[in-house]
């Protein structure tokens, strides 16, 4: 496969891809991102995903210049382009550039958005992840709070998870943020979701999360397979005692927890994560053969 960059909808091999040093993405992560993958030749919920990136852009007052069908359309040129199926592609749309020799963070003078796309062969997760489960550190660092800046906004700047991954690196595969009130906020890149007596927890909606699409559509399969479901915000001690503990994201999909600092919990996932997992992958399949049928793709 060829790995490319599009920058501006201009498209190139990934060591000739250029961004000015001026981008305010660059200089002060003044940007909001999207990463998607296909199934396939199809990207699997791909309105939702520019849909998500149009709210973040609207959040931080960023003109995306322009429409989700187009957007949508050069995602699918590139991939297209690179001439693989099964592919990850990162959008990042950052508010501009400052003017030349004005580094200033007002955003005043700043040029039209800038577009970034990455198209690379989709890394799998090692089986391991998913025969055994993923473990993780809690990060002392905390969550972002919604009203400093709301994890909700998809944005360029993830300091805030890299400080946790900082703390957790090298014991653990990836690290939790709690808020400060000591309720379990996210994972790194991905939700957190825990089972106890039968029952899944995940946050409320307007809680200190990135409401994640895979989240959204696990939280659809529980409804419509009659799987006990409660929007309430859990605590690191509930947490721990978990019968299960489960993460998702595009990437992962539905993953089990291993281990959670010193905590054990079961290898594989428990019953509920098993089944969630499952109904996941029988929903990525309809979906898939239905939007091929709906928009055949010719590559
Ligand atoms: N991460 N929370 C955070 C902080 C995330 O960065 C992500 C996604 C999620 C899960 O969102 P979704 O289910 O829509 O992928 C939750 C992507 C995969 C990434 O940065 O690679």
């Amino acid at each position: 496969m060829q790995e490319l960059v599009s920058v501006n909808s201009v498209i190139s091999k990934p060591e000739e891809a250029k961004i000015s040093v001026y981008d305010r993405g660059f200089l002060f992560g003044d940007a909001i991102y999207e990463v998607t993958r296909s199934y396939g030749k199809v990207f699997f919920t791909i309105e939702e995903h520019i849909a998500r990136l149009r709210r973040s852009a609207e959040a931080i007052n960023l003109d995306l210049g322009k429409s989700d069908q187009k957007i949508i359309e050069e995602m699918y040129a590139l991939a297209k382009e690179g001439g693989e199926e099964d592919v990850y592609i990162r959008l990042q749309v950052s508010r501009g550039n400052c003017a030349f020799q004005q580094v200033s963070i007002k955003p005043k003078n700043t040029s039209a958005a800038n577009y970034v796309m990455y198209l690379h062969k989709l890394k799998n997760w090692e089986p391991k992840y998913y025969e055994k489960g993923i473990s993780l550190g809690v990060a002392e660092t905390l969550r972002n709070n919604k009203k400093a800046m709301d994890p909700n906004i998809k944005s360029g700047n993830y300091l805030n998870n890299i400080l946790g991954l900082l703390e957790t690196e090298g014991q653990y595969d990836d690290c939790i943020l709690l808020t400060k009130e000591g309720l379990v906020a996210e994972g790194s890149t991905f939700n957190v979701f825990m089972v106890k007596d039968k029952t899944v927890y995940t946050q409320p909606d307007d809680f200190d999360i990135l409401q994640g699409i895979t989240r959204k559509i696990i939280l659809e399969l529980c409804e419509s397979n009659q799987i006990k479901l409660q929007k309430k915000a859990f605590s690191i001690e509930e947490l721990l005692q978990a019968d299960e503990v489960f993460v998702s994201s595009s990437t992962k999909e539905v993953m089990p927890v291993l281990k959670i600092g010193k905590q054990n919990f079961q290898e594989g996932g428990g019953e509920i994560t098993k089944r969630l997992a499952s109904l996941y992958k029988d929903y990525v399949i309809k979906y898939c053969e239905k939007a091929a049928k709906d928009h055949p793709i010719d590559f």
